[in-house]
């Protein structure tokens, strides 16, 4: 199978199964000429850092109701940035939040930069979100890897190398599918994939789009994958 035909089965499939979620622009929206706010694309994948959606919803809606633009999150207090935050978990991500956005607002004019290695360089920002802001908000073809998508290409490539040594070869066969039109909805349509099919145990692989050209699936190796390497008794 061509990595263009995986990639084009997956988005066919995005088109009609987006999950619909508060901080995306769905593939018909998109369609129709409407662009993501990058401040939104960046505020939830900061929330969504070792934190469910289903936990983020409700905290990306409180915080996008009082601070509408990185601006208005820029000027904001700190405590009551830190009071909204109450509950997510891991607050140096808040800390950073406030000085991202006052990063942005002092030194941007309050844009949030298009250019990769600029987004790296902010607070808070590192290779995974760098390249999510990229993607999402920008359309640029940066491949996103987190754990959905490992599992995903672990398991269409057959991979049995277990977690960590894996990673650069996972990477690189993320960024091979990783195509050069619509990269944003390939991104999410990675995430989705993972997070409601390619799941970590029982993947529903029969409604799966991926499953003529999967290797695990052929093998029957998906709920294997990806292997962990075992933990070193101390
Ligand atoms: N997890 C991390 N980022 C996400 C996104 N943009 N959509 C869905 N799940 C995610």
């Amino acid at each position: 199978f061509e990595t263009s035909a995986i990639g084009a089965a997956l988005l066919e499939w995005y088109d009609t199964h987006a999950r619909a979620l508060p901080w995306r622009v769905g593939p018909a929206e998109r369609r129709a000429g409407v662009e993501p706010d990058p401040y939104r694309v960046w505020l939830s994948e900061i929330m969504l850092q070792q934190t469910t959606v289903a936990a983020v919803k409700d905290y990306f809606h409180r915080f996008t109701r009082l601070w509408p633009t990185v601006g208005d999150l820029a000027a904001a207090e700190d405590g009551a940035v830190m009071g909204e935050w109450a509950g997510l978990g891991y607050y140096a991500r808040a800390r950073n939040l406030l000085k991202c956005a006052r990063v942005v607002a002092a030194e941007h004019g309050g844009v949030f930069p298009r250019d990769h290695d600029t987004l790296l360089g902010l607070p808070g920002i590192g290779p995974y979100t760098a390249a999510a802001i990229s993607a999402i908000a920008f359309d640029a073809p940066e491949t996103v890897m987190d754990g959905n998508v490992e599992r995903v290409v672990a398991r269409l490539w057959d991979i049995h190398t277990p977690l960590p040594t894996a990673k650069p070869e996972l990477y690189g066969l993320a960024e091979a599918l990783t195509p050069q039109q619509r990269p944003g909805d390939h991104a999410q349509a990675m995430m989705d994939l993972g997070a409601t099919i390619c799941t970590p145990k029982n993947p529903a692989c029969g409604i799966c789009p991926l499953r003529a050209p999967c290797a695990a699936r052929a093998a029957g190796t998906a709920p294997l994958l990806p292997k962990k390497a075992e933990k070193k008794p101390k």
